[in-house]
Formats: structure tokens, sequence, C-alpha cells
């Protein structure tokens, strides 16, 4: 018999997410607020930026895209994420006051990893990470625009947490043993995340997520998802399914390309919108507060 297999994670991703339904509740239903306190500090939203890079100035704009997510991000009280860039391009970021988590590269040159994490630290990041999920690639350790990327140990990790008084993030946590590994390194935060699908085959986060959350227990760590979040709701499923936060992605990308700043912030103010319409609509009045009990699971 004939079939079609999907090993596209993205493409899993998004069936799974669809899948989850929302019931409503109603009476006694009040407007909700999306606002949430983060490792010590309000945001006005749960919705976060993507680690993205690379981005470019769109249509001859002055900007770069990433410096224009940025700056929509600090007009919406969201934390803000980037990825892999050299220091001057950090500087650029920093420079539009966004509250930032640099996502620094599992590069084999450990130096340069000290020293993009002492960087950040230095001219005043909120946070630093790195993404584990680009370490290996089909030839063995990957290569990304040229740069070599090595295996990082438990004590490689512990030793940049150790070496920061910032949060630190580790990205690209898919098990619930990586994030055992993470809460005993000291990690503040863990990004669930399979980076835009590099594993075939890779389980949703969200159908990973109350497994990592069930491990972490008792663990002062705190939960971002990322993978396929294109609205409220999507962002809603995370929060009852035991995140703190989720970061949007490509989503973003037509508005950011478009419109720039004021189109990104609108494509933000869209998705926490619909987050604030379907915490109302299930009878939840702070984010905190969200819990699985409005939603209907796709059956095992
Ligand atoms: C253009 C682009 C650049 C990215 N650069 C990075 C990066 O440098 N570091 C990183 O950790 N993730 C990077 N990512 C991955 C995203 O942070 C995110 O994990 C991924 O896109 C999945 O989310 P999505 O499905 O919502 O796009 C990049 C993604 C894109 C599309």
């Amino acid at each position: 018999m004939a079939y079609n297999r999907v090993s596209d994670a993205n493409e899993i991703t998004a069936r799974y997410l669809d899948s989850i339904l929302i019931k409503q509740r109603l009476i006694d239903s009040v407007v909700a607020d999306t606002s949430i306190e983060f490792l010590g500090e309000t945001f006005q939203s749960p919705v976060m930026t993507p680690a993205f890079s690379h981005l470019v100035q769109f249509k001859g704009r002055e900007l770069t895209g990433l410096e224009e997510y940025s700056v929509a991000a600090k007009d919406h009280g969201m934390l803000n994420f980037v990825g892999m860039m050299e220091n001057d391009m950090f500087e650029k970021i920093m420079a539009t006051g966004a509250k930032t988590v640099r996502i620094v590269k599992p590069y084999a040159d450990n130096g340069k990893v000290r020293d993009q994490m002492q960087f950040a630290e230095s001219v005043g990041a909120w946070g630093i990470g790195m993404d584990i999920d680009h370490i290996f690639g089909n030839q063995g350790l990957d290569v990304v625009i040229g740069e070599k990327m090595d295996v990082q140990t438990s004590d490689m990790l512990r030793s940049y947490i150790e070496s920061t008084k910032l949060p630190f993030f580790v990205k690209g946590v898919l098990s619930a043993d990586d994030a055992l590994k993470c809460a005993d390194l000291g990690a503040k935060a863990i990004l669930v995340s399979h980076h835009h699908g590099r594993l075939p085959y890779a389980v949703p986060p969200l159908q990973i997520l109350p497994e990592i959350k069930a491990a972490l227990s008792g663990k002062d760590v705190k939960i971002i998802v990322d993978c396929g979040i294109s609205s409220g709701a999507d962002v809603y499923k995370c929060l009852a399914l035991g995140a703190d936060a989720a970061a949007v992605g490509r989503s973003m990308l037509p508005s950011l390309e478009d419109g720039g700043v004021d189109g990104v912030g609108s494509f933000f103010q869209g998705v926490n919108d619909e987050l604030r319409f379907v915490m109302s609509c299930t009878g939840f009045s702070k984010v905190s507060d969200i819990d699985d009990s409005c939603l209907v699971m796709p059956r095992a």
C-alpha cells in the first residue's frame, strides 16, 4: 500500500498544534491581563521574539530586520532574543534599548563562545544562552556559514553558566533528560525547540512539553516554547500545557519585511490581543492561572 511519509518536523508540529482544541468558559469570566513576571522582571506579554540572525535591511530601510524587530519588542514590552552574530551587530541590537537575550552558537572556537558571552554582558544584555541544537550536522559536526561547531559537554555549559551574572538560557531542549541536565547545571530557562525542524521526525515541542514540565517540577527553571507559533491561540496552548512563555518565529517575517518596526509591532499586538481574547473566553484572568482545563487534546 502506498502512503506518504512526512519526516518534516515543521509539518508534524503544525499538525499537532492544530489538533489541540479549546473549550469555552464564559460565565463569571473577565477581560484577561497578559502581563507576566519572568525572572524578576515584568513584561507586557508572554510572547517573545525568536533568536534570529542574518536578517538584512528590508526594502532599503535604514535598520536591519534584526534591529527592527528588537525595537518593536521594546515598544511592546516583550523579551527579545537574537542569535548568531558578531559583537558589532550585537552592539547595534543593544542600542535599540530592547531587553535582549543573546543566544551564542556552540562554536568549536571556545574562545569565541566566551568572548561573545562576556561582550554581551559588558554591553548590558538581559540574558545569554546557547542553541545546543546546532552542534551536529549531516557530515558530523555542523558548519554554519563557514564557522565550525563542536560538542558541548555538561562541564562546558556549567562553566559558561558560572562565568556570568546573567540568567542563562539553553535553546534546543527536546527531552526530559536534557531539561534535567539544564536544571542541574544552573540554567535559568530552557527553550523547548527543534530549531525549525533540524531533526527529522522531531517530536512537536508541545507534545513533549508536559513530560519536560513534570521532570522540572520543583526546579527553578523557566520554560519557553518555540517552533510554529503564529497566533495568540498557539501561545495559549503553550501556556496551558506548562510553558511560561512562547516565541513566535518565521510567522512574523512577512509583517517585518513589509512593514518594519510598525508592521512587526502590529503582528505582536495581534498575537497578544488574540491571547487575551482566548484567556478571557476560557475564564483565566491572568497568565499564571492558565492550566489545561480548557484544552481538548488529540486522542492518543
Ligand atoms: C532566518 C532565521 C535565522 C535563525 N537564526 C538562529 C540563530 O542564529 N540562533 C538560534 O538559536 N536560532 C535561530 N533560528 C531559529 C529560530 O530561533 C527558531 O528556533 C525557529 O525558527 C523555530 O521557530 P519558528 O518555527 O516559529 O520559525 C533562526 C531561524 C530563522 C528562520
